[in-house]
């Protein structure tokens, strides 16, 4: 600024702060100086969380499919590390079952919607406030497994909505509540890579939702935007995807895996905690599979 000289004073008390000090020679008052004081030490903050990680002590967090699988473990493991944690799906039901397994009222809210319903996504962020991470692993496959000459669209828009529409509706709503350290993380999956029959609607949902994350990397930063690729995890989920074969399904891919074994819920759930927490990755689709796509 013309006719001003900044120069480091303050030592002591920057380094305390993790910021630097400077006064501001020309300032009618302190009130310059002590305005790029608290500047200086917010973003000297922003930077070490990002070089740290995200301490999620206090952080308010949403998860859309916290009500079961992946999205559940999720919201354990962040109400363990102090977050303030808020699950959403469409069913009260399992909301009020989520809600008492977690056992955290002090730290825990439950959210009824439908993400591929703009109303209702709307409403929901309106509500909720101030957020520092989104996470949606909400996914509705009922009935879209199936071989083309089964396909009802009913179903394959279903996946559209909760995969596709559901992300982009949560990005459009929600990203203005998130500060510029905060993300969103949402999950793809295998099936975009090894597609199998009867896959077909999932693997391309999948795959545009991918996309679809590196777009808005571009569009929201500094909001990062990420996803997992999930391989196979034995969730609730499988019940839509195999019915009763589910544990021999599972038990046979186990054999496959280089890892031995399928996805366990908390492996989802600390890929996507990672992701909440690096301050350099971005656009970035994670692949947590066991090793699914080499063999
Ligand atoms: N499990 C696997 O092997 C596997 C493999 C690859 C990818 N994935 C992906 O991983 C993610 C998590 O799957 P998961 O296995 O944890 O599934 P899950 O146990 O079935 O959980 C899905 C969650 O999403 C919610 N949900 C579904 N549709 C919704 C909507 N329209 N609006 C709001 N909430 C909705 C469900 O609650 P309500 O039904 O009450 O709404 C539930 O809480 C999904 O995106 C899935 O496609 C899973």
């Amino acid at each position: 600024m013309r006719g001003q000289v900044s120069r480091p004073v303050m030592p002591d008390l920057a380094a305390k702060a993790g910021g630097t000090v400077d006064l501001v020679i020309g300032a009618s008052d302190g009130a310059i100086g002590f305005f790029r004081f608290r500047f200086a030490r917010r973003l000297a903050t922003s930077e070490s969380m990002q070089r740290k990680g995200v301490d999620m002590d206090k952080q308010k967090i949403l998860i859309v499919g916290g009500s079961s699988g992946m999205g559940l473990a999720l919201a354990r493991r962040c109400l363990e590390e102090g977050a303030d944690v808020i699950i959403a799906g469409r069913g009260e039901a399992k909301l009020d079952a989520a809600r008492d397994d977690l056992g955290r009222p002090d730290a825990l809210e439950t959210a009824a919607v439908d993400i591929g319903r703009e109303h209702e996504v709307a409403a929901l962020f309106e509500r909720i406030g101030r957020l520092d991470h989104i996470v949606s692993t909400a996914a509705a496959i009922e009935g879209a497994y199936q071989l083309l000459p089964e396909i009802e669209l009913e179903a394959a828009q279903r996946v559209v909505e909760s995969k596709f529409y559901g992300p982009l509706l949560i990005a459009k709503h929600g990203a203005p509540k998130l500060p510029p350290t905060g993300s969103l993380t949402f999950v793809s999956g295998i099936a975009a890579y090894r597609p199998a029959a009867r896959g077909a609607v999932v693997a391309a949902v999948n795959a545009a939702l991918e996309g679809l994350v590196r777009a808005l990397a571009v569009e929201l930063a500094p909001i990062r935007v990420n996803a997992v690729s999930p391989g196979w995890v034995d969730t609730p989920i499988w019940a839509f995807v195999a019915g009763e074969k589910k544990n021999e399904t599972l038990a046979a891919m186990a054999k496959r895996l280089p890892a031995g074994r399928v996805g366990r819920p908390e492996d989802i759930a600390d890929a996507i905690r990672f992701l909440m927490g690096n301050g350099f990755t971005t656009g970035e689709t994670l692949q947590v599979e066991g090793g699914h796509r080499l063999v």
